[in-house]
């Protein structure tokens, strides 16, 4: 596989789980990406860290590399905790950063996450509640299983849905490589993300 690659399993994701179910309708609190973003209508968000405003400087938002913590990620220390060790672990500059929930029987449109921001940066997801999250890249298709840490790669094609009975809660984050060449081995797109010749993604015996 190219444009997915399994980068650890066996995360445990109840103590996020049960931050998220300690903070009121948490996924309904913010609507601005599903309403902007036609392709995510689907799909519910907390974002914790997102594009730093007084950055934006005339520039697209999609083009604006600088970020910040949400107010709201105050409530939600564990998963910041996670996002924190992992940007260490995987030697990576953290970026945007939010747990979005998709609902069973919906869907993420087919799209490319475009701008300048994304080309510098490396896609991942953390699995935390799943029936089985079935998503395509380019002509590639995975099942994510909870408790499983993904990179891929969203400079192709890619849609998501969920057809399973229960919500599909991920934590989706961006890396700003700082030691591609080291630190994020087969895992990040600027190194290749070396294709094999495996049906499936392989574990990444050196991830965290
Ligand atoms: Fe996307």
């Amino acid at each position: 596989m190219k444009y997915f690659r399994l980068l650890k399993e066996g995360i445990d994701p109840a103590p996020l789980l049960t931050e998220i179910a300690a903070v009121d309708a948490a996924f309904d609190e913010n609507r601005g990406r599903q309403e902007k973003i036609a392709v995510q209508r689907e799909a519910k968000a907390i974002p914790l860290r997102g594009l730093r405003a007084s950055a934006i400087a005339g520039r697209q938002r999609r083009d604006v590399h600088e970020s910040r913590w949400t107010t709201g990620s105050q409530r939600f220390p564990l998963a910041r905790a996670f996002l924190e060790e992992t940007a260490r672990t995987l030697g990576g500059e953290l970026s945007r950063a939010k747990l979005v929930c998709l609902p069973p029987g919906n869907r993420v449109y087919p799209h490319v996450d475009r701008g300048e921001y994304y080309r510098a940066r490396d896609r991942f997801h953390l699995v935390l509640r799943s029936s089985g999250s079935w998503m395509r890249a380019g002509d590639e298709e995975v099942r994510m299983r909870a408790g499983e840490l993904w990179w891929f790669d969203n400079d192709q094609e890619h849609e998501a849905c969920n057809d399973g009975d229960t919500d599909r809660i991920h934590l989706i984050f961006d890396l700003l490589p700082l030691r591609p060449e080291a630190a994020f081995g087969s895992a990040g797109k600027r190194v290749g993300a070396i294709s094999s010749p495996a049906d499936r993604p392989e574990p990444c015996a050196t991830a965290p």
